[in-house]
């Protein structure tokens, strides 16, 4: 069912070739900050786990969280994720004053629903503190998640599990695969709704890049598990350079952000 969905749903469209999903690349990260990194997602896991022998309950209850941005009426929040990937650029070199054009994003999504709904202090570290990290590529990844993604984790010994994976399936379809997961959160074929630009206060990228906007995605036909609506919020770099000067033809920008999944 998920495969034949998504084969579907990439099947619409030759434009996008299938996405080959990141990993967290630990061997990546400066020997200096690896070790603060990994501390503070050791303090996450224990703080989850304490939290389950005290009030497991209270502590993990997604329908008393703050929401960052309002979803629309009657719906009720379904999953956060930490997405760790990368934006992708285009830029026309035959043409001097080109501007570089968004081509698609890959991410990977990690399970934070607890971190937010027992600590939403720390939730809103998590997207500058996974800027630490690097990527590598899963080069063989085709249409579905193989077990060894899931595996995946954010930090050496993070307590974050994989949720799932984010790419496009085509220019304006943003699409969120989260059923191969334990959870099963569902399959979410979005369209873009509004952008707003991330608060000036936004954690940079790697390089200094601006915070990519904070976005409202509506699914699509075809998504499952009663998602409807899909919030980009607390982003970290991503932005392309304003032009496209000393540019290659394709290029990527590290980026990190939470999505907010609602439904019903
Ligand atoms: C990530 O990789 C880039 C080169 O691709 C390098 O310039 C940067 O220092 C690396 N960042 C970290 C945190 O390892
Ligand atoms: C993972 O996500 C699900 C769905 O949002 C949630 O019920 C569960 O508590 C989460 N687990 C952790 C450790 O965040
Ligand atoms: C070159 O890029 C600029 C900025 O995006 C655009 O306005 C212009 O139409 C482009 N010229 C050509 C020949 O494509
Ligand atoms: C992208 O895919 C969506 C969903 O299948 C479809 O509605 C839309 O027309 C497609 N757009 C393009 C530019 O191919
Ligand atoms: C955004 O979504 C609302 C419904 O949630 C719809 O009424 C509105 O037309 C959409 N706007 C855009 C720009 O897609
Ligand atoms: C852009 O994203 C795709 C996944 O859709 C990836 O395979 C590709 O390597 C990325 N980077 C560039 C520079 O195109």
């Amino acid at each position: 069912m998920r495969a034949s969905l998504l084969l579907s749903a990439l099947s619409v469209s030759s434009v996008m070739a299938a996405p080959v999903l990141p990993e967290i690349n630990a061997n990546s990260v400066h020997a200096d900050s690896l070790k603060q990194v990994s501390d503070y997602f050791n303090l996450l896991a224990v703080k989850v786990q304490q939290s389950k022998f005290e009030n497991a309950v209270p502590t993990c209850d997604l329908s008393k969280v703050v929401m960052p941005q309002a979803p629309s009426f009657g719906l009720t929040l379904k999953h956060v994720a930490l997405g760790r990937g990368t934006q992708n650029y285009t830029c026309d070199l035959s043409n001097a004053t080109a501007l570089p054009v968004a081509n698609g994003a890959v991410a990977s999504l990690f399970n934070a629903s607890c971190i937010v709904a027992a600590y939403p202090d720390i939730g809103a570290m998590l997207s500058p503190v996974s800027m630490n990290f690097n990527l590598s590529n899963l080069a063989s990844i085709a249409q579905s998640l193989p077990p060894s993604f899931l595996k995946q984790t954010l930090a050496p010994t993070s307590g974050m599990a994989v949720s799932g994976a984010h790419y496009f399936t085509n220019s304006t379809t943003p699409f969120f695969n989260m059923d191969a997961s334990a959870w099963k959160i569902g399959e979410a074929p979005c369209a873009k709704n509004n952008s707003t630009p991330a608060p000036e206060a936004a954690a940079k990228g790697q390089k200094g890049e601006k915070a990519v906007p904070w976005l409202k995605l509506v699914t699509r036909p075809g998504a499952t598990g009663g998602l409807q609506e899909v919030y980009r919020v607390e982003t970290a770099g991503g932005s392309a350079p304003e032009t496209c000067k000393g540019m290659p033809a394709e290029f990527e920008v590290q980026y990190a952000a939470q999505y907010w999944f609602y439904g019903n």
